[in-house]
């Protein structure tokens, strides 16, 4: 990350009605158990595939805004200290009136940068100092599940990364610009990405500080990982926590979860 982009980063921002944040301790929170987990969801990319007026990732899917399905789902847990919400810039300051239905103790909002990455490193910039296991979540996925959260905790608390995935279940063939095919791939090992993704916080610190260092990018936290040397394990993910990328996708969760809650 250049050192211009980081002067658009301008800190985090309270919430309107934020308590202080010793007003409700973590550990009274987590009934007695301290809640040592940070959540940074990336809620600011254009939504350039869906395209229209209204960001991809406030508009409204299965009865809410995408957004506040994954907020309220962290929101939901006990272990969960902090939840950062990245946001374009021009929403921090005035950020959409719904998100507030949730734990505004536990809700912080971050400047978004230019890629996904800049936009995780600022938002783990934000996360307050009881936090130890971090999650990193997109929001263009609202359906998050709490069997899937379970899982990549408890690997990250095991000093590894942690990928929510599904194996490939398609046969997979590489193809040429002609769309003939070249060859057919191995799927046995492969897996499909999904978020959340879990890690120890001073290992993703490690490993967003180097890539900001060397400008490097990548499309999950995961990569960054990997390129530290660190271990990365997949646990299963779900198909309810769908990416929604482009307009289909919305019609496609409507009707597969309609309404929830
Ligand atoms: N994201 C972000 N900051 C960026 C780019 C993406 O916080 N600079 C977030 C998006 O808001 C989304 C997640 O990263 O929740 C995954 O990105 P994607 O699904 O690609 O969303 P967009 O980048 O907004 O969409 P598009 O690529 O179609 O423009
Ligand atoms: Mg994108």
């Amino acid at each position: 990350m250049s050192a211009e982009r980081r002067d658009d980063h301008h800190g985090d921002v309270r919430a309107p009605g934020h308590l202080a944040r010793d007003a409700t301790p973590s550990e009274l929170r987590a009934g007695g158990e301290e809640a040592d987990v940070g959540v940074v969801i990336v809620a600011a990319g254009s939504g350039s595939r869906v395209g229209g007026s209204e960001l991809k990732q406030f508009r409204w899917v299965a009865g809410k805004p995408m957004l506040l399905h994954s907020v309220q789902a962290f929101h939901a847990r006990r272990d969960v200290a902090m939840v950062v919400c990245v946001l374009p810039k021009a929403f921090v300051g005035d950020p959409p009136p719904w998100l507030f239905q949730c734990d505004i103790d536990r809700l912080l909002l971050s400047v978004g940068g230019r890629e996904r990455t800049e936009s995780v490193a600022n938002g783990l910039e934000d996360l307050p100092d009881e936090v130890k296991v971090v999650l990193i979540h997109d929001a263009a996925r609202p359906f998050v599940s709490d069997a899937t959260v379970d899982r990549v905790i408890a690997e990250a608390r095991g000093g590894r990364g942690a990928i929510a995935a599904l194996p490939v279940v398609d046969t997979l063939k590489e193809v040429d610009d002609d769309g003939r095919v070249l060859r057919t791939v191995q799927r046995a090992s492969l897996w499909r990405a999904q978020t959340p993704q879990g890690f120890p916080r001073d290992l993703i610190e490690q490993a967003h500080a180097k890539a900001r260092s060397e400008r490097v990018t990548a499309t999950d936290d995961a990569a960054l990982f990997e390129q530290l040397g660190l271990p990365v394990v997949v646990v299963r993910g779900s198909e309810r926590a769908m990416k929604i990328t482009d307009e289909d996708d919305f019609a496609r969760a409507d009707a597969l979860f309609a309404v929830s809650e």
